[in-house]
């Protein structure tokens, strides 16, 4: 297997998009990668493209030829490929690119995540996220997302002592960390206050504890390591693309306090890399609900399990503290396109390893880590960057 690096990025602001399309938005992020990577359309190899539900936002399918075709790749007939795994989409479509240039199939490719989400009423974009649950088990009986979420917060409450607060200085680190992205969908700052106060979703899950409805699209150059000066003086290498699954539903799971692919999927990028968890200086987590960071943080391996929430509480996890968490302000405050999220996590690494990341970069970060998980942890995919 050849080592590959990342010698682009592209990634469009998040939020609600009202004057931009779902083609807009690829093309964006995509020509902003191109830029970035000095290379052309014409140097591109293959494509693959995270969406996760554009039949039902937008009444289209066949993405990966919509993308192709508005892009401009048809020109040379370059193999475009959707990947789909919910919320995850976007992280395995970069581990899909990373696959193709690792294993020689190709050697320019380009891996990108697109979702537009707010075309939609609230209730339909409810359903299309459902979907990403077990339909019969789940999402038929009236199962949300954030219905599930608040039932594994309740158990980590039970069984640790996770508090309100701990669950709320969740969204307070990402908020402050979105108000210093100018790509995040909410850059004010809130209090603990804002978030125990603000109206209830699903039982303990009030409005400031989850991720938002969001449009946005990401992308980036993956070619082989030993190309990557061509392109790059600061190219960024994939250290590990790791990927694992279990059941969809949450009551085949082992625990509703942890979700166990993002444990296997860590060990078997840690394991690739030979590294300890010491060594990550910064990661981007699925924090698609303020418990779901806390999990997150545990199930890596950065925290004992039950000391997510103290942890978060005392600040370890802020830019400056032991191992800083979401400095793009996370799915919580920086947006969560699902198709996109996996792809920007990766954005926000190499900006933050190439020193790149402004008022919000983690100083001297030289090894990242991003963690993108599909429904409740049915699929997980982990990569480790380095510079
Ligand atoms: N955090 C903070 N503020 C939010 C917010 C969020 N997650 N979502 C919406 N808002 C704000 C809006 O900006 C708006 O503010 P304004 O009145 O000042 O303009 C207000 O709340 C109402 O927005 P609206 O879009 O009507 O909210 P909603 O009630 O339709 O949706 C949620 C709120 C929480 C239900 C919705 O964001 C949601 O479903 N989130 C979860 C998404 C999800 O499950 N993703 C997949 C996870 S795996």
């Amino acid at each position: 297997m050849r080592e590959v690096a990342i010698v682009g990025i592209g990634c469009t602001k998040f939020g609600e998009m009202w004057d931009k399309s779902f083609r807009d938005l690829f093309i964006e992020a995509g020509l902003m990668a191109l830029a970035d990577a000095r290379v052309s359309g014409a140097q591109i190899e293959a494509l693959y493209g995270g969406n996760m539900s554009s039949g039902i936002f937008l009444e289209q399918e066949h993405v990966g030829a919509l993308i192709a075709d508005y892009s401009g790749l048809t020109a040379n007939n370059v193999p475009s490929t959707r990947v789909e795994a919910a919320c995850a989409s976007g992280g395995l479509a970069l581990r899909s690119g990373v696959i193709a240039v690792a294993s020689g199939y190709h050697d320019v490719v380009i891996s990108a995540g697109i979702e537009k989400m707010t075309d939609v009423g609230a209730e339909k974009a409810m359903d299309a996220l459902a979907a990403a649950a077990d339909r019969e088990w789940e999402a038929a009986v009236g199962a949300t997302f954030p219905g599930l979420y608040a039932m594994m917060a309740r158990a980590h409450m039970h069984e640790f002592g996770t508090t309100r607060e701990q669950l709320a200085q969740v969204a307070v680190k990402n908020h402050y960390n979105g108000s210093m992205n100018p790509r995040a969908q909410f850059r004010n700052r809130i209090t603990i206050e804002t978030v125990v106060n603000s109206p209830l979703v699903a039982d303990p899950l009030r409005l400031f504890d989850c991720s938002p409805i969001t449009d946005g699209a990401a992308a980036v150059v993956l070619v082989p390591a030993a190309r990557a000066k061509e392109f790059t003086d600061t190219p960024i290498y994939i250290k590990a693309a790791a990927q694992a699954s279990d059941s969809i539903s949450l009551h085949d799971r082992r625990s509703l306090t942890s979700i166990d692919a993002t444990t296997v999927a860590a060990d078997r990028a840690f394991k690739m890399t030979k590294l300890q968890r010491s060594k990550i200086d910064v990661a981007e987590v699925h924090d698609c609900f303020t418990i779901a960071e806390i999990m997150a943080i545990e199930d890596l391996g950065f925290f004992e399990k039950g000391a997510g929430g103290p942890a978060t509480i005392a600040g370890e996890t802020a830019i400056g503290g032991k191992i800083p968490i979401n400095p793009s302000g996370g799915l919580k405050a920086c947006g969560h396109p699902v198709g996109a999220t996996g792809v920007k996590q990766a954005v926000e690494i190499v900006e933050q390893l190439r020193g790149d990341a402004g008022k919000r970069q983690v100083d001297g970060a030289e090894v990242g880590l991003t963690h993108n998980v599909g429904g409740t942890g049915g699929t997980v995919v982990v990569h480790i960057l380095a510079r």
